[in-house]
């Protein structure tokens, strides 16, 4: 029973490094859910249509962030992508995405029927996806003069942040909307430790998850407008389709609150104190020999324009531990829950509910095993740009993954025209996307992934991929 380990897990002394951000310890004086979850009765507004409460309320998160206007999103910065896309673009035309998107903006491609362009971000030396620079984004933009709206993540899951006012200049030069999926990015402009965020930036979409960074139920999220490029109306409606429309009180209460923490003076105390807890835990952390936590100082400006200091990646292949074997050995003998694991790195993910303690236990556990020499040495380090190469595309994603298919046997895929997604999980990011032919070396990344036991999305059990079916 689902309830029931729920209880268990919450009984035991596991620390979650991992979102959502209230580390399940939110405002201990928050209501009894049941007795708060109504539906829109009298009086409490209606968020698809929000005149009253709501509408006070999604103001208050506008003025946090400095937007023109805030809307509250209760099915995650997915349905908040969804809609700033749909809205930005009209059926059929074209965006200029991150290669590194989320899977959200995917399928705002595939349901209205969009043609992606591509940036791909920069590879860095410890295997993460580096920044989108403005010079690949100019590049695509004067070569491709149909594009109606560019969509990038900044912050990525692993902290890496893009020059979003650079790049929202370039944009807005060609006359189009700026579209950041800062959904790792709600705490941003909260503190001067983190970076600005993207609402101050020159953005004209925002969307944040509040449930990753900050205290807030799983599922909330923000879309911010900052500018009139992309018509509110038009999201309003489109969050109309692609929310539901029975929005949680419970959750929206929930956000609510968060704001509210965000903006009372005892925010500035929390956000100063969780600040030093990570200076002195990265400071500390400095000190081991064959583990290292990633800061700042560890990306050239090439491959980061800046770097969000609340995520802790802890870099294993010194210490002959592939990222994975890391993450279990931080669980089964530390208790200690991560976020993520790639190949050679774990990600922590912190917020302003973490404690003294969890750091504490985080670094002792890293010291004992910095000591210890992992079993396996000279992991092999996948690199984004080996992992999210360029690809032929041969037919609109639309139209790929609706047409005829068979499943092939992954060994016999090159060649083929590829009608379904690939990708690892986490971050979710596709390696092949529906409509592009699988080559020889997009085969044997894969292949490696799942070598180095990643968690490979995509394809059936005994291991075949689905391809579009020959004539
Ligand atoms: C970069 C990025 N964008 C968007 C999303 C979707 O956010 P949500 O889970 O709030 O729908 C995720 C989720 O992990 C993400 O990592």
């Amino acid at each position: 029973m689902l309830e029931r380990r729920l209880r268990e897990l919450a009984e035991t002394d596991v620390y979650p490094f991992h979102m959502p951000g209230h580390k399940r310890m939110g405002p201990q004086d928050f209501p009894n859910p049941y007795q708060i979850d109504i539906t829109e009765i009298e009086n409490f507004d209606n968020l698809h249509h929000s005149e009253g409460i709501l509408k006070a309320e999604q103001d208050r998160a506008a003025a946090i962030y400095g937007a023109k206007q805030s809307f509250y999103l209760v099915n995650g910065s997915t349905c908040g992508i969804l809609a700033a896309i749909s809205a930005a673009v009209k059926r059929g035309g074209t965006i200029l995405m991150g290669r590194n998107c989320h899977k959200s903006v995917y399928n705002a491609c595939e349901l209205r029927q969009l043609t992606p362009v591509y940036v791909y971000p920069v590879d860095t030396e410890y295997g993460l996806q580096g920044q989108v620079t403005v010079r690949d984004i100019e590049a695509q933009l004067a070569a491709h003069p149909q594009i109606g709206a560019v969509v990038i993540t900044s912050p990525t899951y692993d902290g890496v942040v893009s020059d979003v006012a650079s790049i929202a200049e370039v944009v807005h030069r060609h006359g189009i909307p700026l579209i950041v999926d800062e959904a790792h990015g709600a705490h941003f402009g909260l503190h001067p430790a983190f970076p600005e965020n993207a609402t101050m930036l020159g953005a004209d979409a925002v969307i944040m998850s509040v449930h990753k960074t900050l205290p807030a139920f799983t599922q909330t999220a923000l879309l911010h407008l900052c500018s009139d490029r992309i018509p509110a109306e038009e999201t309003a409606r489109f969050l109309g389709i692609y929310e539901t429309s029975s929005p949680s009180y419970v959750l929206m209460a929930g956000i609510d609150r968060c704001m509210r923490m965000m903006e009372e003076e005892r925010a500035a105390q929390r956000f100063d104190c969780y600040v030093q807890i990570l200076r002195e835990f990265r400071q500390k952390a400095g000190g081991l020999s064959h583990l290292k936590v990633l800061g700042a100082e560890d990306f050239s400006p090439q491959e980061a324009y800046a770097f969000d200091p609340g995520k802790l990646v802890i870099e294993a292949s010194g210490s002959g531990r592939s990222g994975q074997e890391l993450k279990e050995l931080l669980l089964s003998r530390y208790s200690l829950q991560m976020e993520m694991a790639s190949g050679n790195y774990v990600l922590a993910m912190t917020s302003v509910m973490d404690t003294m303690a969890g750091f504490e236990r985080l670094l002792r556990a890293l010291e004992e095993l910095d000591e210890i020499e992992g079993a396996t040495t000279a992991k092999q380090v996948l690199r984004p740009g080996d992992i999210y190469r360029e690809q032929e595309c041969c037919m609109r994603l639309s139209d790929a993954v609706e047409c005829a298919r068979e499943p092939v046997a992954l060994a016999d895929a090159p060649g083929r025209i590829c009608a379904c997604y690939v990708y690892l999980y986490p971050p979710g990011i596709p390696i092949l996307v529906p409509g592009e032919r699988v080559t020889e070396p997009t085969r044997d990344t894969i292949c490696a992934c799942m070598e180095m036991g990643l968690q490979v999305e995509g394809l059936s059990e005994s291991g075949c991929i689905e391809v579009v079916k020959m004539e």
